[in-house]
């Protein structure tokens, strides 16, 4: 009988199949320094374009002195325990309150993590009779949510309304059978492309089918929305969204997230999330920093008009020099370039080394193989400045890409893997 470790020695799965070659440079790689817009890897200071602080909250002195009081206060255990057993407090109360008004929901429930709430939400939202309907490109806590689920599912093709129509006609039939309802799920700004679901679309749908709509907002809140309560309010349909759910893991730059809905459905969904009843509750100084973030949500506009400039200014840059930044309707930023996953490693190490500019890369099978990725995450921290060197950067990486400059220097690359794959 094998070993059940056997299978680790032979194949470490997608992106752990690279570690010799990538890790702590393309994987697990380690900024250092206040979290900025310039930042230090190895050693050396670059313009960091991979940070979700949008707002430019994470390092601001008034929310490091709220945060440093507030751990000051309660240390970093309290309250101890689950919500519901003994981590329950009027903080977390009055920031449930503060936040389902921000959205413009009746209630809100503040969950410890983002991805683990999110998975818990959808488990509580169906049961074997109901039917999940939810998009291809949907991040990874929305399919583990799903995974969970008893009952049947579909995905629709990405943004796709007539793969959403087709789907949802195909789930109305099996829930008529089986005396469910039927749950479909979006982003509210799908975090890799940076298009926004098709929420104004999906929501009048609702006139012809019967199903509930869940938002994943989580790069929406803050960053979109006349009041930036999100994906919804830009689009005009915040009262269609049933359920709504963002984290403070982005524009809050912190760590927690919530589910916002009518009254009734977050009272139930309080009783029945399992990773909120199972599992200790947000810490204070989380709190206490969650509510001085929204605060300034509420209070300094400017932020996002800083952050929309840099963001216009970045994304007009990019497509005026003939970049590809494919459908982008949010601040994430993507650049589409054709190349292999070496050539890819070349690259980036030629933006961070030579031109100090530091963004995430993506590549197979994360995205179709043969293009790069490279992600940009404009906040409100960024200065002209980043900006113009970050448009050079990419006007001589890009030269250097299809004069074919990469592709020689990653022939010991592709040696390397070749010899690994061999078992060399
Ligand atoms: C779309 C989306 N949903 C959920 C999450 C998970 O949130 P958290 O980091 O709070 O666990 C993330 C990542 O932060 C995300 O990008």
């Amino acid at each position: 009988m094998r070993d059940l470790f056997d299978k680790f020695y032979e194949d470490k799965g997608p992106l752990g199949k690279w570690s010799s070659q990538a890790e702590g440079y393309f994987i697990f790689p380690k900024l250092e320094g206040p979290i900025s817009n310039r930042m230090t890897f190895k050693g050396k200071e670059v313009v960091t374009w991979s940070v979700n602080d949008y707002l430019g909250l994470a390092d601001h002195p008034e929310v490091r002195k709220v945060d440093a009081e507030a751990g000051a206060k309660w240390g970093s255990a309290y309250p101890m325990g689950a919500r519901m057993m003994s981590g329950h407090t009027d903080l977390h109360e009055q920031l449930q309150r503060e936040l389902a008004e921000f959205v413009q929901k009746e209630a809100a429930y503040v969950l410890n993590f983002g991805y683990q709430g999110m998975v818990s939400t959808i488990d509580a939202l169906v049961n074997k009779d109901d039917v999940i309907v939810y998009d291809v490109d949907a991040h990874a806590c929305i399919i583990d949510g799903v995974r969970l689920h008893m009952g049947k599912r579909f995905t629709y093709k990405h943004n796709d309304m007539e793969s959403i129509e087709k789907n949802l006609q195909r789930a109305t039939r099996i829930a008529e059978k089986t005396g469910g309802g039927i749950l479909l799920i979006s982003e509210g700004v799908f975090g890799m492309r940076g298009e926004q679901g098709r929420l104004k679309e999906i929501v009048a749908l609702k006139e012809k089918y019967n199903f509930r709509l869940f938002v994943d907002d989580a790069h929406g809140f803050g960053t979109l929305g006349k009041t930036g309560a999100g994906a919804g309010e830009e689009q005009g349909v915040q009262d269609g969204i049933d359920v709504y759910f963002a984290t403070f893991a982005k524009a809050m730059a912190s760590t927690g997230a919530f589910i916002a809905a009518d009254k009734e459905i977050i009272d139930y969904l309080k009783y029945n999330l399992r990773s909120q009843m199972f599992a200790k509750s947000l810490q204070m100084q989380l709190v206490e920093g969650a509510l001085k973030r929204l605060d300034m949500l509420r209070s300094m506009p400017e932020l996002k008009q800083k952050l929309w400039d840099n963001v216009n200014m970045l994304q007009s840059g990019l497509r005026e020099r003939g970049f590809d930044i494919g459908t982008t309707q949010s601040c994430v930023t993507p650049v589409y370039l054709k190349g292999s996953i070496p050539e890819a490693m070349v690259l980036v190490q030629d933006l961070r080394e030579n031109y100090g500019i530091f963004c995430s890369i993506v590549v197979y099978p994360v995205i179709p193989r043969g293009l790069i990725l490279l992600r940009l995450i404009p906040t409100s921290n960024h200065t002209k400045e980043d900006i113009q060197v970050t448009l050079d950067a990419f006007s001589a990486i890009r030269e250097s890409l299809e004069n074919g400059t990469y592709k020689k220097m990653s022939a010991n690359i592709v040696d390397a893997m070749e010899k690994e794959e061999a078992g060399e």
